[in-house]
Formats: structure tokens, C-alpha cells, sequence
């Protein structure tokens, strides 16, 4: 009985960490947005390179007005929610093969989460 309930707590543990490990981290994504900070404004709704990205989630892509986008964009039909965004994140020129937004892509996952927790506090 006793075994049993140290084998309990111990799944129990590994669960905790294990999820603890990839909880999104927005203090984390403010960092990583630092790599989009050179093309994006996310506080104010003036463009840069790339348009702003105030109110992103919820947004057809490729509607601020005064920003030139690339066709591949403009018909691309697509609405920005996490899925989008990650797919796009993590390798822009793949999801929509054609757009001028020139970055490599962000790799790791863990690090796509929290750059999306990050966008979400601070695009509202
Ligand atoms: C070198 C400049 C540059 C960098 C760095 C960059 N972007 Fe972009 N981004 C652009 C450009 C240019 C576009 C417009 C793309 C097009 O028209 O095809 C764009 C478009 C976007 C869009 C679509 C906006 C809309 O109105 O539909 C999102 C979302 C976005 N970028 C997010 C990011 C994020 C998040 C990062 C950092 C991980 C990032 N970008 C890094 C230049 C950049």
C-alpha cells in the first residue's frame, strides 16, 4: 500500500514538471520578440518594415491600410489565431510561400509558445 502510494506521488511529480516545463512563458516571449521588434511595432499602429501588429489575433491578413503587401498574403485568406501565427512564426516562407516578411523562422517550439503568450498580453 505504502509503495503504492509513493509510485502515486511520484507519477504525480513527473506530471507537475512535465507540464510546468512547457507552460507558455510571455516575460520569455517578450525576449524573443526582440527578433520581430526591427520590422514591428506591436504598441502602436504605425508600420516599419512589416505592418503593425496591434489587434493581430482575430485579423485577416494583409488589411492595414497603407502597407504594401506581397499578393501571396493578400490572398492568402488567412486569420490570425495561434495555429496561423505558429505555422507562420515558424517558417513564414513555407506557410505562404511567396510573402516578403524575410525571416528564418523561429525552430523551437517552446519558444514559438511563448512568443504567442507574449502576443497576446501586449497586441490588445
Ligand atoms: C525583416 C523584417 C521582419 C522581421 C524580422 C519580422 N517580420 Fe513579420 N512581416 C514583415 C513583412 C515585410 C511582412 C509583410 C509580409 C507580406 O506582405 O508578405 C510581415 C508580416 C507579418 C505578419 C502578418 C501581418 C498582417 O497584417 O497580416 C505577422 C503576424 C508577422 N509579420 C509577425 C512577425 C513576428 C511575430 C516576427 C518575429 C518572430 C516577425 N514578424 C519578424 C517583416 C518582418
Amino acid at each position: 500500500m505504502k509503495i503504492n502510494n509513493l509510485i502515486y506521488s511520484l507519477i504525480f511529480l513527473s506530471f507537475l514538471l512535465i507540464s510546468n516545463i512547457s507552460f507558455a512563458d510571455a516575460e520569455a516571449g517578450k525576449k524573443i520578440f526582440n527578433k520581430c521588434k526591427a520590422c514591428h511595432f506591436i504598441d502602436k499602429e504605425k508600420n516599419k518594415v512589416g505592418p503593425h501588429l496591434v489587434k493581430i489575433f482575430g485579423r485577416k491578413a494583409a488589411v492595414i491600410e497603407g502597407f504594401k503587401y506581397s499578393n501571396a498574403l493578400k490572398n492568402s485568406n488567412i486569420i490570425w489565431d495561434e495555429e496561423t501565427l505558429k505555422a507562420y512564426i515558424a517558417n513564414p516562407k513555407k506557410y505562404v510561400p511567396g510573402t516578403k516578411m524575410s525571416f528564418f523562422g523561429l525552430k523551437k517550439e517552446n519558444q514559438i509558445l511563448d512568443l504567442i503568450e507574449y502576443l497576446k498580453e501586449a497586441t490588445n
